[in-house]
This record gives C-alpha cells, sequence and structure tokens, in this order.
C-alpha cells in the first residue's frame, strides 16, 4: 500500500553550517517523488533524516502517526522496519556474493529458515532482472547491475517506503532509461512509497508523480511534476531546464552583479512536458493521472508539443 510522510518545518545543520531549513512537504502513500538539487544541498543528508540516521534540529517527520525525529530508539527501530533503502554506491558487501548480500537483512531481522530466504532472494533478484547473477562478487559486475543488486536488497524486507539515493548516477543514459523504467515498474508492483533523490532532469521530468527542489539551504517547491515543469520560478525553470540564466551559478548561487549582467537577457520558451513513463509490465499504477489533468485542474497552459508520445524522455533541448 505504501505509507505517507510528512515533514513539517524541518532543519537541519552541522555546528554552526545550515544545510536546509524549514523544509514541509507531503511524500504521498504509494506515489513517486523525485528530491533535486544542486550537489552539495544536502539531498543524502535528507534522506538520512527520514530514516532517523541523522537527527534534525528542529521540525518533524511524521509516519503512520509517530514523529520518528522525537520518538524512542526502539520505536525508531520498528519504524525503520518500513523502509528499504538503495544507498548511492549501492553499499554492496564487497567480498560477499550478490545472493549472500541481498540475503543479509533477511538473515539479520528475520527468523526465516534458509529455504525461505532463498525463496525471498530468488524473487527478489528476479523483480530487478538479475536472476543468474546471484553468485557474482560486487566487483565483478557493471554499475547498474550493482544498483540493481542493491535494489533487491532495498526490497527483501517488503517496505512500504524506498528510498533511493542517486540511483542514476555513474550510468549511462541508457541504463538510466532501464533503471527508471525498472523504477516505475516496481511502483506498480509493489505499491509503496518511492522517494528518489537525483540531479538528473530527464529522470525528474519523465518518472515522478511530485518533484522538489532543494536549493540555498531550503525547499524552493514542491508540487505535482506538471506544476513544476510548467512553472516560471526562476529557480525551478533553470534547473529542470539545464539553463545558464537564472539565480543559480558555476558553483553557489549568483551574486548581484551577475544577476545583473543576465537583466533583459531573453530566456528561451519552456520545453514541452513529456509524458509520463507508464509502467511496462501491465500494471497500473494507483497514483498516476492523466496527462495533462494537473495543468486543466490549475487552468496552466502547458508548453507547446506538452504530451505528445514523440516527446516521451526527450531531454529539453533534445
Ligand atoms: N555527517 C556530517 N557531518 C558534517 N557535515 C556533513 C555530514 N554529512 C553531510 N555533511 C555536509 O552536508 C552538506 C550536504 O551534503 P549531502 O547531503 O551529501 O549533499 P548532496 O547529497 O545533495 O550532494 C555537505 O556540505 C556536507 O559536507
Ligand atoms: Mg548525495
Amino acid at each position: 500500500m505504501g505509507v505517507e510522510i510528512q515533514v513539517n518545518d524541518l532543519t537541519k545543520s552541522f555546528g554552526k553550517q545550515l544545510i536546509w531549513g524549514d523544509v514541509t512537504l507531503t511524500v504521498p502513500a504509494g506515489e513517486i517523488c523525485v528530491m533535486l538539487g544542486p550537489s552539495g544541498t544536502g539531498k543524502s543528508v535528507f534522506l538520512k533524516t527520514l530514516i532517523g540516521l541523522l537527527k534534525p534540529d528542529k521540525g518533524s517527520i511524521i509516519i503512520e502517526g509517530t514523529d520518528i525525529a522525537s520518538c524512542p530508539e526502539r520505536e525508531l527501530y520498528e519504524i525503520r522496519k518500513l523502509f528499504g533503502v538503495l544507498f548511492q554506491d549501492g553499499a554492496m558487501f564487497g567480498s560477499m556474493n550478490l545472493y549472500d548480500n541481498v540475503a543479509f537483512p533477511l538473515r539479520e531481522h528475520t527468523r526465516k529458515s534458509e529455504s525461505e530466504v532463498r525463496d525471498v532472494v530468488m524473487e527478489k533478484m528476479d523483480l530487478v532482472g538479475l536472476l543468474g547473477a546471484e553468485d557474482k562478487l560486487p566487483g565483478e559486475i557493471s554499475g547498474g547491475m550493482r544498483k540493481r543488486a542493491g535494489l533487491a536488497r532495498a526490497l527483501v524486507l517488503d517496505p512500504e517506503i524506498v528510498l533511493f539515493d542517486e540511483p542514476d548516477s555513474g550510468l549511462d543514459p541508457v541504463r538510466t532509461a532501464f533503471l527508471n523504467q525498472l523504477i516505475v515498474d516496481l511502483n506498480a508492483q509493489i505499491d509503496a512509497t518511492f522517494l528518489i533523490v537525483t540531479h538528473d532532469i530527464n529522470t525528474a521530468r519523465t518518472v515522478p508523480d511530485n518533484i522538489g527542489l532543494l536549493y540555498h539551504r531550503h525547499l524552493a517547491m514542491f508540487g505535482p511534476r506538471e506544476q513544476l515543469l510548467s512553472s516560471e520560478e526562476p529557480v525551478v525553470r533553470q534547473f529542470l531546464n539545464a539553463q545558464r540564466v537564472g539565480p543559480i551559478g558555476m558553483s553557489e548561487e549568483k551574486d548581484a552583479d551577475e544577476l545583473a549582467a543576465e537583466a533583459g537577457q531573453e530566456l528561451p520558451p519552456l520545453p514541452p512536458i513529456p509524458l509520463q513513463l507508464d509502467p511496462s509490465n501491465g500494471i497500473p499504477r494507483r497514483s498516476q493521472r492523466p496527462a495533462g489533468e494537473w495543468c486543466r485542474e490549475h487552468g496552466v497552459t502547458p508548453p507547446p508539443g506538452s504530451f505528445e508520445s514523440s516527446n516521451a524522455g526527450l531531454a529539453p533541448g533534445a
């Protein structure tokens, strides 16, 4: 079914360094959300805070009625069982083959017999398309396979929430396209809540139901995919369309002089909104909305050419 995550007024700093403040958003049950942001904006810190690995300075994270930002360790331990996490590098044990890596959480957290463990491991390996690779070591396989093995391991305890930390980092565009399709198919199949952290705009444009953007120590915007892809808000517009003109500079936000130099520059038109990826396994996703529905409901005219199948998956400007 998936469960909702309600984040209220969340603030996190390390010492004097504020990472982000006053983050408020709801990750709806069963939906796919993407959290975007330039490198170093605290996306990984956000995920670690959601699973209670890092404590926020203030604010709450409500999951099934429990505030995991303030609950006792015992309760946190129980709530964590709802989560499956795909860490950025796959976080595989290098000396264990894929089978043992994927079996690890089952052997640690359940009392399943080895034959029950085997059934679950093989089922999840099949789900991610890795049947037959059980005996391989993580070092012997490609980055894309390692991500999928990490995903199989994230799924073995049948999570209600799956967090992905840059599943597409280090993958070529074709492997990224396969992985994105796998993510959509899995969402249809297991019906859990998915939160994907990435800075890949093609993933953000085609995969999720909702998009958030972390920028300059706050949440710049969070809402339905069509809302952000049709937004004229400068930061959102610049990031989602990979443009140089806008408040985001080479390494930090642009200063006043740089912004003044840009004033009056004609912005390129917003690219068409692509169709959202459909599941390829024939299972409908519960949360998928018809193309253009949000725009119609909100009286927003989408950029010309939006929702045409010829645009599906194309990067802006492509
Ligand atoms: N455990 C930690 N202690 C101190 N600073 C940290 C810690 N973890 C992350 N940071 C800092 O938080 C900032 C955001 O990091 P991170 O979440 O990894 O960014 P992103 O995932 O968006 O690239 C960085 O400046 C990083 O140095
Ligand atoms: Mg990160």
